[in-house]
């Protein structure tokens, strides 16, 4: 089993649409039960909120057809090191607080989504630039080159 954890700031936008993004893809591919997919903040604000995942994320999961069912955030903790193989931010920033929290990568499990494609990069936060539909298709596209790099 492959255990993937998704990583954002807020842990209501960017990650739970990636942890829904790629439990659908492993899915559609017939391979539910080889992965563990689960998504996690950085910061602790919305955990004590008991925040769910903010809207204009659910409505773009509902355009795509993604199936999703709710998820409270709740911050990364530091034994979650120990229980995921990647642990994938979405930003530099998100690489940097994992490692706060997280200490040494000694396994060289935390990295950025976008690392595993052509064009390495940030996913910027919709929470305050405000496009879901471009960090959907960021997210759906490193996802899908995610999946291409376990299969080889
Ligand atoms: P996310 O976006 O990291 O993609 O979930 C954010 C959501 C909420 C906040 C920051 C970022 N916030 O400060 O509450």
């Amino acid at each position: 089993m492959i255990r993937v954890l998704f990583v954002c700031l807020g842990n209501i936008c960017r990650s739970p649409m990636a942890e829904f993004v790629f439990k659908d893809m492993v899915d559609k591919k017939g391979l539910t039960k080889e992965f563990y997919i689960d998504s996690a903040a950085t910061d602790d604000y919305n955990e004590k909120m008991k925040a769910g995942i903010y809207p204009d994320t659910k409505d773009i999961l509902k355009e795509m057809n993604i199936p999703f069912i709710e998820h409270i955030s709740r911050q990364l903790k530091k034994d979650d090191y120990d229980k995921f193989d990647y642990i994938l931010g979405m930003e530099e920033r998100n690489v940097i607080d994992i490692k706060q929290i997280i200490g040494v990568d000694k396994e060289n499990k935390v990295h950025r989504l976008l690392d595993f494609t052509e064009k390495p990069r940030d996913i910027i936060d919709p929470w305050y630039y405000g496009n879901f539909d471009s960090t959907y298709y960021d997210i759906l596209y490193g996802c899908e080159k995610f999946l291409e790099y376990l299969k080889k």
